[in-house]
């Protein structure tokens, strides 16, 4: 297979971009993890180890991939790799699109490899203590934007899909 399309989910809060606190989602907003799914659905979705423990199951529907340096880690349902390459390999030889779920780390080492990412920002003061890489200066070609409004929250949050140029 041709080398795949790489693609990062992420939400984001809008002041500093950070993306988890103390191991769990800084916030839980329904429509975009019905989004999340949508999107993902049917494709390879690569973690690293503490976001795929914090989640605690492979998601349904798609092959998932957890990173790992301890080769004794067992994910059952998961195809557990001890790089950043050979789950991008992995996941290339299974579809011509796959996905980077997080955490923090992973997607700081893949954003380089990256052609599109999907972006939630989300406008929340909530303090985090994991944060996503910069993206702006290489990710500028917007491909979709909508604002959304979270009535369960009442945070107001916004869908932005961005290529790299
Ligand atoms: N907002 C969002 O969209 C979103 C999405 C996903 C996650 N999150 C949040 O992000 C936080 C977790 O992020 P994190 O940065 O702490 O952890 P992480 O990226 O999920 O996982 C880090 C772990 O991955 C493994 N790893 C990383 N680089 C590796 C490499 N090059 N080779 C082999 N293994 C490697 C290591 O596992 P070992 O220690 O086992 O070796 C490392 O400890 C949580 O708060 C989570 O809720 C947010």
């Amino acid at each position: 297979m041709s080398k795949p399309t790489i693609s990062i989910v992420v939400a984001v809060t809008g002041n500093n971009h950070a993306i988890g606190n103390g191991g769990k989602l800084l916030v839980h907003i329904s429509d975009d993890l019905k989004r999340f799914k949508a999107i993902t659905r049917g494709h390879p979705i690569i973690w690293g180890r503490k976001t795929y423990e914090s989640i605690g199951r492979p998601l349904p529907e798609r092959t998932n991939i957890v990173i790992t340096r301890n080769p004794e880690f067992k994910a059952e349902g998961c195809i557990v790799v001890p790089s950043l390459e050979d789950a991008i390999k992995k996941a290339g030889e299974l579809d011509s699109e796959i996905f980077i779920g997080g955490g923090g780390e992973i997607y700081k080492e893949a954003l380089p490899y990256v052609h599109k990412l999907y972006l939630t920002i989300v406008e929340s003061d909530a303090e985090g203590d994991v944060f996503f890489p910069d993206w702006r200066k290489n990710f500028t070609k917007e491909t979709f934007r909508e604002e959304r409004l979270d009535e369960k929250t009442g945070l107001k949050y916004t869908w932005v899909d961005l290529e790299r140029v």
